[in-house]
């Protein structure tokens, strides 16, 4: 978007190694990466190539080995328990798999109740919290009557993204790191997932780090593109740029793997 250009998540050679010796792999390598605030960015590449490690970099979940972390143009200090639950009031994340990051002995109200309290919502007349959960409930599509007093078990796949994505709305973070959040769901429900990551950056502003392996998604839904091959960004740049044009071999690879990229997506079958 063209009225955002704040840096909202940068980094400078941001490296992850796993283990020594000849065990030892570079699943990220010395990566230079400049978010900018509500834009909408995918990082695409195939498995392996180190999104998901990069991902638990970005919301400090795993250290890394080398390299800095800026959030909003300042290097991130995550120190500490206090440090870290500062942060993540700013990024917050939804994954592959919706139920499991998930307590599943937790009934569906009181984790949407939760998201409020997070928010310093604790002693809002229960009627305003109720109120709160049922808006939150409809932006994506789910009616919180028919929520209350479930678990999360009785959900589809599909109802339990969009409850993980109502807890977003809640939470209201800068940023929404969202690693390949559809490729467990039906097509039909993709395409409802990605409307909300859409809407959550256009209504809220919010930065969305969308990952997948699909190329032909990331340039449907993203402002910015990173390719990532092996641990190295090998390229990045506006959607359009990099895809329409792209330098890099692997780039040309996995857009030649997509056919009919130029044409008008047909939604109900996007990955
Ligand atoms: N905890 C770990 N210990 C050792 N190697 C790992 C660990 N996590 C990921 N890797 C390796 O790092 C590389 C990148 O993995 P990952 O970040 O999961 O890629 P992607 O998400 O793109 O599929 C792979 O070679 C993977 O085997
Ligand atoms: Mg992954």
């Amino acid at each position: 978007m063209a009225n955002h250009r704040k840096s909202c998540l940068s980094g400078k050679g941001v490296t992850k190694v796993f283990g020594l010796g000849l065990k030892k792999t570079v699943a990220v390598n010395h990566v230079d990466f400049d978010f900018l605030e509500g834009d909408f960015v995918s990082i695409v590449g195939e498995s392996g190539s180190g999104k998901t490690t990069l991902a638990k970099m970005l919301l400090g979940l795993l250290p890394e080995t080398e390299g800095e972390i800026f959030f909003q143009g300042s290097l991130r200090n995550i120190r500490g328990r206090e440090n870290k639950k500062k942060y993540w009031k700013e990024i917050q994340a939804i994954f592959q798999d919706p139920f499991s990051s998930y307590n599943l002995f937790q009934k569906i109200d009181s984790v949407l109740l939760d998201c409020i309290r997070m928010r310093g919502g604790a002693r809002l007349p229960y009627t305003n919290k109720i109120e709160m959960i049922t808006e939150a409930c409809s932006f994506v599509n789910l009616k919180f009557e028919e929520l209350t007093n479930k678990y999360p078990f009785e959900l589809s796949g599909g109802q339990m993204q969009r409850l993980m994505i109502a807890r977003i709305f809640l939470l209201k973070p800068k940023i929404l790191l969202a690693d390949e959040p559809t490729s467990m769901i039906d097509a039909c429900s993709r395409a409802t997932i990605l409307d909300m990551l859409m809407n959550l950056r256009n209504e809220n502003g919010m930065t969305i780090i969308f990952i997948t392996h699909d190329i032909g998604l990331a340039y449907y839904i993203s402002d910015d593109v990173y390719i990532m091959e092996h641990g190295n960004i090998v390229e990045h740049g506006k959607a359009e740029d990099v895809i329409l044009n792209p330098k890099d071999e692997y780039t040309k690879r996995l857009i030649s793997d997509v056919p009919k990229i130029h044409e008008v997506w047909d939604l109900s079958t996007v990955g």
